[in-house]
């Protein structure tokens, strides 16, 4: 496949970016999304010249570093689907690819194709953990009875990866439904219900502090979530917050 890319070129958080204009040739179909950056990135290095910068670790679509706005579409047209697990039999020959950070106020460009998630970093450290003994006495988990329901909810919820395209996507840069998936996975075992008052007050706190925007529950998120996160966390978040802030009045 012979591809034309229009890459957002930004050199820091200070500079202004532009589109900047690549053809890739001999692509296989069977390539992931990211090798076929890598050989962009190859060309451009031969070339001497600066090669795009983009995040990535596992290429997996299990850790949530890899990101970017294709053609418009958070993680590209694939649904239910990461950016390292796209691959280029998506595209037709000789098509232009149009690929763009993450663009949201609480997330800045770095460089190029990299933004700054940090704020999620922050946001999980105000509460997203349960505390638990580990001197030796720790109680193994399986000996504590979840209801089938409430333990496939959970690991439900437990799936984000904190990837940030619910944020991109959403017209208000809202990160209600990051929050709420990492807020639900605790509200429904007995093992974090213990914390569930202060892990939902300053969750919250947090992300209002990062800047994120307020949901109004247009969907956007739940629909270009790579791990089908449902909407339906957001309105436990929501009781979840009520209920905390009524009984700590
Ligand atoms: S809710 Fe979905 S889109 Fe948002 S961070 Fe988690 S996995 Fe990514
Ligand atoms: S690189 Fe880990 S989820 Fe994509």
């Amino acid at each position: 496949m012979k591809l034309n890319l229009k890459i957002w070129r930004q050199k820091n958080r200070d500079s202004k970016g532009k589109i900047a204009t690549y053809t890739v040739k001999n692509i296989s179909k069977d390539s992931s999304f990211l090798e076929m950056l890598d050989i962009l990135n190859n060309d451009l290095l031969e070339k001497g010249e600066e090669p795009v910068a983009f995040d990535h670790d596992c290429r997996e679509g299990i850790c949530g570093m890899c990101s970017l706005y294709i053609n418009g579409k958070a993680h590209g047209p694939d649904s239910r689907v990461t950016t390292c697990q796209l691959h280029m039999r998506k595209f037709n020959d000789g098509e232009t690819i149009y690929i763009e950070p993450w663009r949201a106020k609480a997330l800045p460009i770095i460089k190029d194709l990299v933004v700054d998630r940090t704020a999620f970093d922050r946001i999980q450290q105000a509460g997203g953990y349960i505390s638990v003994n580990t001197s030796g006495n720790t109680q193994d988990a399986n000996l504590t009875p979840i209801p089938k329901n409430d333990a496939d909810k959970s690991f439900d919820a437990a799936t984000c990866i904190g990837c940030a395209a619910c944020v991109a996507t959403c017209k208000n840069s809202s990160a209600m439904l990051f929050v709420s998936a990492k807020v639900s996975q605790y509200a429904m075992l007995p093992q974090g219900r213990v914390e569930a008052k202060e892990r939902v007050i300053n969750m919250v706190k947090q992300m209002d502090k990062e800047g994120f925007g307020n949901c109004s529950n247009t969907g956007a998120c739940e629909i270009e979530c790579p791990k089908g996160i449902s909407l339906e966390n957001i309105a436990k978040l929501n009781r979840e917050y009520l209920s905390a802030t009524l009984s700590t009045k």
